[in-house]
C-alpha cells in the first residue's frame, strides 16, 4: 500500500525513480510524485493518476540537475486523491514521501496549527513532515527520532532535509529496505523496485535509521550507531517482467504448474521438511481476503481429514477478540506479501500469549516471515498483478499437504499413496490452463451480468468464495458466494434468468445434495454453470469438467479455471485488470 523509492548517488535520479514508482505500482496507483534535490533547491513534481502521467509531466518540466530524490505512488488513506494530497510533501526545511497510516495524525496537528503551522494537504503525511522539520535543528537523527517517537500507527519514510546532500530511511510495521551499490544507495518499498540495480540490500528493524551520502551509510537505533548486516536477493530481474503475456494477472496464472512443481518437490521428496504439527490441539488460520479463502479449504481438510478442531477467521476481525487458548493452540498465518496489517497484529497478539505460529508466506523478507515462530514459503516469486493468483493456489496446495502430513502422523492414513495425485496435479493445471477457448466462451456468456453467484458446499464453498472474489475485484460485477444450501433461506428472491450462477461440485459426498440446490435455481431461471470433477453429470448446458484427483488436492484442480474466468471476463469488459480500481497490494493498513 503505497510505494516508496528513493536514490543516492552519481546519476540523475529521474529516470530510476520513475521506474521503480512502475515497479511498485501494484500497491497505489491513486496519485504519484517525486523530489529531486540539489545543492540550492528541492524540486517537487506531482500527478493524478498512474504513474505514467508523472512521467509524462516530468518530462515536460525543466528538471533540475541532480542525485537525490524520492518518489511516491499512493493509495489513499487520509485525503482524497488529488494532487495536493499526492506526496512527496515539503514543511520547511523537510520533505518526506510516507507509506502507512498514523493514527493520532487530527491530534498532532491540531497541536502543530495551534504553535502557527499552515497545512496544505489533508494527509497525515504533512503532519509527520511538520514534525519532524519542528525538531530539526541540523541535527537530522535527533529530529527523526523525536518526532517518529510521537507518532501512532505505521509508517516508512523516506526523508530530505534541504541544507543536507544526504537521504534518510526509517520505518515502522511498514516495508521498507535500503538497496546497496558501489557509490549508490537506494531506499525501496520492496526489493523489485530496484533490483535492476543491485540485489544487494539491508532490512531496517523498526525504528532503526538509515543515513546515506553518495559513498556512506551509516544506520542508528535510538541514537547510537549500530552495524547492519548486507543480504543478497534471490530473485532474477526478469521475474518482474511480463514474459510477453498480456497483463501481470495471467502471466502469474500461466506461472502456477511450474511453481506448484517446484514449492511441492523437496516436500514431496521428504514430508518431514513440513513442520510437525499433529500434537496441537486446536489450528486458528487467520488471514485476509482471499489468504484467508485458502485457509478455509485448509479448515475443511483438517477438519474432514485430519481430525483437528478449527477456527479459521479474518484477521481483522481476530485480532480484536477476546480469542480463548485453553488448550495446545497454533495460529497459522497466511499471507503473500507478509506485510498485511491486520495479519501482523494477530500474529504479534498471538505472540504476547505465547501461542505458538506458522506463517505460510511468500515474501521472505516479510515482517510475517521473519517474526512467525515458524514457517513455510510459498516459493511464488514476485507477484504483481493486485489480484492474487499464484500465491492463492500455493497457498491452498500448502495447506492441503499440511492436512494431509498432519492425518498421516495421526496415522488416519497409512501410506502416502495419494500424494501421487499432488505431484500430478502441476501437469494436469498446465492441461487445464490450456483450454482457455471455453473460458472465454463462458465469459462472453456472463460479462454483461449485474449479479452472479457461486455456489458450493464444504470445501467447494471456500474455493466457491474465491472464484467470487477473483470475479467481482478484477471485473466489477456484484457477485457472491453462498453455502449452497443456505441460498433458500433467503438469497434466492434475486435469482432470475439474468443471473448466472457457478456451482462448484466436487466432493462426492454431498454432490447430490449440491445438484439439488442447482436444480432450485435453476428452475427459477437462473444460467447455470457446472464446475465438476463428476463426468456423469451431464444434463447442463454449461459444464468445465476437471481430472477427479483425491480429495485432498482436488480444489486445486478448480482453481485455474475460475481464475481465467474472471480474468477473460475483465479483459471483455475492459477493465484495468492487474490494476483494478481501489485496490492495492499488500494492505499494510487497517
Ligand atoms: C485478492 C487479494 C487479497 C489478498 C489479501 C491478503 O485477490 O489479493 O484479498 O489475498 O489482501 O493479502 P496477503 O496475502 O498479502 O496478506
Amino acid at each position: 500500500m503505497c510505494g516508496i523509492v528513493g536514490y543516492i548517488g552519481k546519476e540523475n535520479p529521474i529516470s530510476i525513480l520513475i521506474q521503480g514508482l512502475k515497479d511498485l505500482e501494484y500497491r497505489g496507483y491513486d496519485s504519484a510524485g517525486i523530489a529531486l534535490k540539489n545543492k540550492d533547491n528541492i524540486q517537487i513534481i506531482k500527478s493524478i493518476g498512474k504513474i505514467t502521467n508523472l512521467q509524462e509531466k516530468c518530462q515536460n518540466t525543466n528538471l533540475i540537475s541532480s542525485n537525490i530524490g524520492i518518489a511516491h505512488t499512493r493509495w489513499a488513506t487520509h485525503g482524497a486523491p488529488s494532487k495536493i494530497n499526492a506526496h512527496p510533501h515539503k514543511v520547511g526545511k523537510t520533505t518526506i514521501v510516507h507509506n502507512g497510516i498514523i493514527e493520532n495524525a487530527a491530534l498532532l496537528k491540531e497541536q502543530l496549527v495551534k504553535e502557527g503551522i499552515k497545512f496544505n494537504s489533508d494527509t497525515d503525511t504533512e503532519v509527520i513532515a511538520a514534525l519532524i522539520n519542528k525538531y530539526y535543528k541540523n541535527d537530522p537523527i535527533k529530529a527523526i527520532e523525536k518526532a517518529t517517537s510521537e507518532l501512532v500507527g505505521s509508517y516508512a519514510l523516506a526523508i530530505l532535509f534541504d541544507d543536507k546532500e544526504k537521504l534518510y530511511a526509517i520505518r515502522k510495521d511498514s516495508p521498507l529496505i535500503v538497496g546497496i551499490k558501489d557509490n549508490a544507495f537506494f531506499v525501496a518499498s520492496d526489493i523489485t523496485a530496484i533490483i535492476n540495480y543491485t540485489k544487494n540490500y539491508v532490512l531496517l528493524e523498526e525504528n532503526e535509521i538509515a543515513e546515506m551520502t553518495q559513498n556512506h551509510i551509516s544506520y542508528y537505533y535510538q541514537d547510537k550507531e549500530i552495524t547492519k548486516k548486507v543480504l543478497t536477493a534471490d530473485i532474477k530481474s526478469e521475474a518482474k517482467d511480463k514474459n510477453g503475456y498480456e497483463h501481470y494477472m495471467l502471466k502469474e496464472i500461466m506461472e502456477e504448474p511450474l511453481i506448484l512443481e517446484n514449492t511441492l518437490k523437496p516436500y514431496l521428496k521428504n514430508l518431514d521438511l513440513l513442520p510437525n504439527l499433529k500434537d496441537y490441539e486446536e489450528i486458528h488460520i487467520v488471514a485476509c481476503g482471499s489468504a484467508m479463502y485458502a485457509g478455509m479449504v485448509g479448515k475443511t481438510l483438517l477438519e474432514e481429514r485430519a481430525q483437528v478442531k478449527v477456527f479459521c477467521e479474518c484477521a481483522s476481525e481476530y485480532r480484536y477478540k477476546n480469542v480463548i487458548y485453553d488448550c495446545k493452540t497454533l495460529v497459522i498465518l497466511i499471507s503473500q506479501s507478509g506485510e498485511t496489517a491486520d495479519t501482523i497484529a494477530a500474529m504479534r497478539n498471538a505472540h504476547s500469549k505465547n501461542i505458538d505460529t506458522l506463517a505460510i508466506v511468500n515474501v521472505k523478507t516479510s515482517t510475517i516471515a521473519r517474526e512467525a515462530k515458524m514457517h513455510l514459503f510459498i516459493e511464488a516469486g514476485p507477484e504483481i498483478a493486485v489480484a492474487t493468483t499464484k500465491a492463492y493456489i500455493l497457498q491452498v496446495a500448502l495447506m492441503a499437504l499440511l492436512a494431509f502430513k498432519i492425518a498421516y502422523d495421526k496415522k488416519i492414513i497409512k501410506d502416502t499413496k495419494i500424494l501421487a495425485d499432488l505431484q500430478k496435479a502441476p501437469c494436469l493445471i498446465k492441461e487445464i490452463l490450456e483450454n482457455r477457448k471455453l473460458y472465454l466462451k463462458i465469459a462472453k456468456e456472463i460479462y454483461q451480468s449485474t449479479n452472479i453467484f457461486f455456489i458450493g458446499r464444504k470445501v467447494d464453498y471456500a474455493i466457491a468464495l474465491e472464484g467470487s472474489l477473483k470475479l467481482k475485484e478484477v471485473s466489477y460485477i456484484h457477485s457472491e458466494a453462498y453455502q449452497a444450501g443456505e441460498l433458500k433461506h433467503g438469497t434466492i428472491s434475486l435469482i432470475d434468468e439474468k443471473v448466472p450462477v457457478f456451482a462448484i461440485i466436487t466432493d462426492k459426498q454431498i454432490e447430490e445434495k449440491t445438484l439439488s440446490n442447482v436444480e432450485e435455481v435453476k428452475s427459477r431461471g437462473a444460467k447455470v454453470i457446472v464446475i465438476t470433477n463428476n463426468k456423469n453429470i451431464t444434463n447442463y448446458p454449461d459444464i468445465i469438467y476437471v481430472p477427479k484427483i483425491n480429495e485432498f488436492f482436488q480444489s486445486l484442480l478448480v482453481v485455474p479455471t475460475l481464475q481465467l474466468i474472471a480474468y477473460e471476463t475483465a479483459k471483455l469488459r475492459g477493465c484495468d485488470i492487474d490494476k483494478p480500481k481501489n485496490l492495492a497490494k499488500s494492505v499494510t493498513v487497517e
